[in-house]
């Protein structure tokens, strides 16, 4: 008989306070709860996330967080079998801050304690959402991460390939950024997309031309930088069309630089039962036809969690938690924080995935 287990989950990799409780057995569960505290304003003047900032409101935060977990959910410390957090990778005073809260709990308690890997977090949510079967193959496209992934167990990836830079929302956010709007740049460069012309300006398409599933973004802001700098040149300044033209190409070629990896990712992962994407990206709704129609044409299932758990948040945690403590994998109170832990550690990234890699 499998057994059936109720999971805290707590998160604080970067910066969003969570706590959630999810119950079922390794193979399906319901989330109890969920709470996500974003940091956002704290960290608005700063043009991005504050570390020694981030972990102070994580401190204070953490233990209100998981209080209101339980009480959301209806349950109290005694109902709960084991306490899951994220224990790496990601900014380290805040991750510090979570495994305290969780080693705390789990000291008082006498309950099991599961350190879990954040992006393990992200690549098992398809199992939470669909109940999919392993093995699968995810996309991590986030502000973040850029990683594709051969989900093949609770604690068994293999990375396929990943960016060498710049993560795909980070791009969108400086293309934003360079051309006066507002963060975050993803929904914004969409937005102003949707009444461009992608065909105008003829942005690279970079990493196509070599073999494999590497990905690289940071070349794109430089061409959108001086196309929009020939532009103010001719023009003395950009017209709402110009501006939409220029968002609408750059939208075009990361969706086209994604679409393409996919395609070679799926010929790469063999038999799958399926092609999941995560993370604040797969909200793009041009990246989100384009992966479905490669998936399609690869005669795979294509998921996309619903966003809420496809960002950060601590369901993905306790998820991750519970499937490992199904298969026994506990930690023991001298758990570590590792602010970097690739998911797979025979090929971890070249250089990192993203300036915000910490957030990965
Ligand atoms: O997963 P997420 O909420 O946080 C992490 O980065 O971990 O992703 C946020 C990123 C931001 O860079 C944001 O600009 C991008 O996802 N994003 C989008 C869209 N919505 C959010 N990028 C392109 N198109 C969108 N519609
Ligand atoms: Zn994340």
């Amino acid at each position: 008989m499998t057994r059936t287990f109720t999971v805290l989950g707590l998160e604080s990799s970067c910066d969003d306070t969570a706590a959630a409780v999810v119950r079922g057995t390794g193979g399906r569960a319901e989330i109890l709860s969920s709470v996500v505290w974003g940091q956002a304003a704290l960290h608005a003047d700063f043009g991005g996330v504050v570390p020694e900032i981030a972990a102070r409101a994580h401190a204070e935060k953490m233990d209100l967080a998981v209080e209101e977990a339980l009480a959301r959910a209806g349950v109290a410390l005694a109902d709960i079998d084991a306490v899951a957090v994220t224990a790496g990778p990601g900014l380290i005073g805040g991750v510090l801050s979570g495994v305290s809260c969780a080693k705390g709990i789990a000291a008082a308690t006498g309950l099991p304690l599961l350190g879990v890997n954040h992006l393990a977090g992200h690549a098992l949510t398809p199992r939470l959402t669909d109940g999919l079967a392993f093995p699968y193959l995810i996309l991590l496209v986030s502000g973040g991460h850029c990683q594709f992934l051969i989900v093949r167990g609770p604690d068994d990836f293999a990375r396929l390939g990943g960016t060498i830079d710049d993560a795909p929302g980070e791009a969108f956010d400086k293309a934003a950024r360079l051309l006066g709007l507002p963060q975050p740049g993803g929904p914004e460069v969409e937005r102003e997309a949707a009444a461009g012309d992608p065909s105008r300006f003829a942005f690279p398409r970079p990493l196509l031309d070599r073999a494999g599933c590497d990905l690289s973004f940071s070349g794109l802001k430089t061409a959108l930088l001086r196309a929009r700098d020939a532009v103010v040149a001719k023009k003395g300044g950009l017209t709402t069309q110009d501006r939409a033209d220029l968002c609408a190409s750059f939208e075009a070629a990361v969706t086209d630089v994604l679409v393409e990896k996919s395609r070679r990712a799926l010929a790469a992962a063999g038999t799958v039962t399926g092609f999941a994407v995560a993370g604040g990206v797969a909200a793009n709704r041009s990246i989100r036809a384009g992966l479905e129609s490669v998936s399609r044409a690869a005669d795979v299932r294509f998921l996309a969690p619903p966003l809420a758990l496809c960002t950060d948040n601590a369901a993905m945690i306790a998820w991750a938690g519970l499937e490992r403590l199904s298969l026994g994998l506990t930690d023991g109170l001298d758990l570590m924080a590792r602010p970097r832990w690739p998911l797979d550690e025979s090929r971890p990234a070249l250089l990192g995935s993203g300036k915000k890699g910490a957030k990965a």
